[in-house]
């Protein structure tokens, strides 16, 4: 079978940049991108898209409106599709029955009825959501119960292992493709179809193919595994500034060990992203369920270590600043969740700004990409009241403005433009002392030093 057709439910950051490479790497193939939120697809049809990401504004406009269209027309998106992508989020549940842990797929779910509902021939269901290990067995279930006797349906798992601000060059060169259908012949054609549209431009030899629950779970897995690095060299990081180790070379040396490698051992603030805490907790809720405590604590420490970690800064925070930030100015360098993207969810510096408005600072941000609007109800979802938002938080267009006259300099995001900051201006613009406390190791440490900055940096023995 030959995909001409294909549709994807979610214009987010999946969906729009994975539909926007497909569709420049498979010109014969006709991509729509549907989403009910009418001003997320407004953006993507205008020249400032909704979602950040370096290289993705030339994809889209060298697509758009060629063979890559946006569109609120759910409906007839769906009934013009050979194969339609889900790429809906899948929040974490914060009611009931594992609240707090479980994955929320009610718009997974509404979107299968949806298509049952619309669905005439033959159709390819491909699930990109991140979602708990036998969804596909539900979203069949849901499809076999409400469409008409002229349709017919396989369903495949497609998880996506794009990196937020590096989307573009893990589409273009992925490490794998990973694949799940089922075994029976219907499944391994409908998986075929989906192999030949990605071997395009993607070696065979990276598409992976696997039975449904393999794929569904190798994502979790996955990015569990990424997480736990961060949280293992994490924890030695506490340990580093107990001893007067250094985790940088702490990481470094234990990285040269070709068994460990090298990558995703940078000690930080803590990990976010919309991926990392949500598919852990997935995980242990998916263990709970299957009767595995053990199994399920071992992985909820990952999550753990994480909060702790963020709370252990805010901590030293105080503790530095005569233990008390109350009416100081502490400027928050960084706002999103890592470098080169406007997406904040999960980010470090929410948990982190909350905590210190809480201990009534003043706080004065910049970043490059975030809007003011998304800083503002970020810390309203995280239960900063309106007054003190109004009162006690300034959002800045420059670094500079945001540092004079503060206390403290909190870089939370490694920006590389925070590399290239003029600090003898910036230590001239604060109150001394001038403390800098470095989530990310950011900042040059020996310079800042030089300068006569006070510098704690995670992991660096004071
Ligand atoms: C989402 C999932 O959260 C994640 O688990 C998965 O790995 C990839 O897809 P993301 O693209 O980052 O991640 O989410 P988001 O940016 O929130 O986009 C989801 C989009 O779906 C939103 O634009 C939302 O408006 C849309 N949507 C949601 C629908 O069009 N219909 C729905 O019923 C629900
Ligand atoms: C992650 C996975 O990498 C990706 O494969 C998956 O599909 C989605 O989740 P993403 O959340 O976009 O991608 O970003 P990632 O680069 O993995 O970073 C996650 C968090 O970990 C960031 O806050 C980052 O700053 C932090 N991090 C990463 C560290 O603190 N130290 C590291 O060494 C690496």
């Amino acid at each position: 079978m030959k995909v001409k057709s294909i549709c994807c439910l979610g214009a987010g950051y999946v969906g729009g940049p994975t539909m926007a490479m497909i569709a420049a790497k498979c010109p014969e193939i006709q991509v729509v991108v549907a989403d009910m939120n009418s001003k997320r697809i407004d953006a993507w049809n205008s020249e400032d898209l909704p979602v950040y990401e370096p290289g993705l504004h030339e994809i889209v406009t060298s697509v758009r409106g060629r063979n890559l269209h946006f569109t609120t027309e759910i409906r007839e998106a769906i009934a013009a599709a050979d194969m339609i992508f889900v790429s809906v989020g899948t929040p974490t549940k914060s009611y009931g029955i594992g609240a707090g842990r479980a994955a929320d797929l009610r718009y997974v779910e509404s979107a299968a009825r949806l298509i049952a509902e619309i669905s005439r021939g033959h159709k390819i269901i491909v699930e990109k959501s991140t979602i708990p290990v036998k969804t596909a067995g539900a979203i069949k279930t849901i499809i076999a119960a409400n469409s008409s006797s002229k349709a017919s349906f396989e369903v495949l798992s497609n998880p996506e292992f794009l990196a937020e601000g590096t989307a573009v060059s893990d589409l273009q060169n992925p490490d794998r493709i990973l694949i799940g259908g089922e075994p029976t012949s219907g499944g391994q054609q409908a998986v075929e179809a989906l192999v030949s549209i990605y071997a395009q431009w993607v070696p065979r030899e990276r598409i992976i193919t696997t039975n449904l629950w393999s794929s569904e779970l190798s994502k979790l897995v996955a990015n569990a595994f990424l997480a736990q690095r961060i949280s293992s060299i994490n924890s030695i990081s506490a340990l580093c500034e107990a001893t007067g180790a250094d985790v940088d070379e702490v990481a470094r040396a234990v990285g040269a060990d070709s068994r460990i490698g090298p990558k995703f051992l940078k000690a930080s603030v803590g990990f976010g992203g919309s991926c990392f805490q949500k598919d852990i907790l997935n995980l242990v809720y998916l263990c709970e369920s299957f009767g595995l405590p053990h199994v399920s604590e071992y992985w909820r420490q990952v999550v753990h270590l994480n909060d702790w970690q963020k709370s252990r800064f805010v901590e030293k925070i105080v503790r530095t600043l005569f233990n008390t930030v109350n009416g100081k100015r502490i400027a928050i360098l960084g706002f999103a969740f890592k470098k080169d993207t406007n997406d904040t969810r999960e980010s470090p510096a929410i948990q982190i700004c909350r905590d210190l408005l809480r201990e009534h600072a003043h706080l004065t941000v910049y970043d490059p990409e975030v809007s003011p609007e998304s800083i503002r109800q970020d810390l309203a979802e995280a239960g900063v009241s309106a007054k003190i938002i109004a009162e006690n938080l300034e959002i800045h267009d420059d670094p500079y403005t945001a540092i004079e006259q503060a206390h403290a300099l909190v870089a939370l995001t490694e920006w590389d433009e925070f590399k290239t900051l003029d600090l003898a201006r910036i230590y001239q613009l604060m109150l001394k002392p001038a403390f800098v406390f470095d989530g990310r190791a950011v900042l040059p440490l020996a310079e800042l030093k030089a300068q006569g900055f006070e510098t704690f940096v995670i992991g660096k023995g004071h």
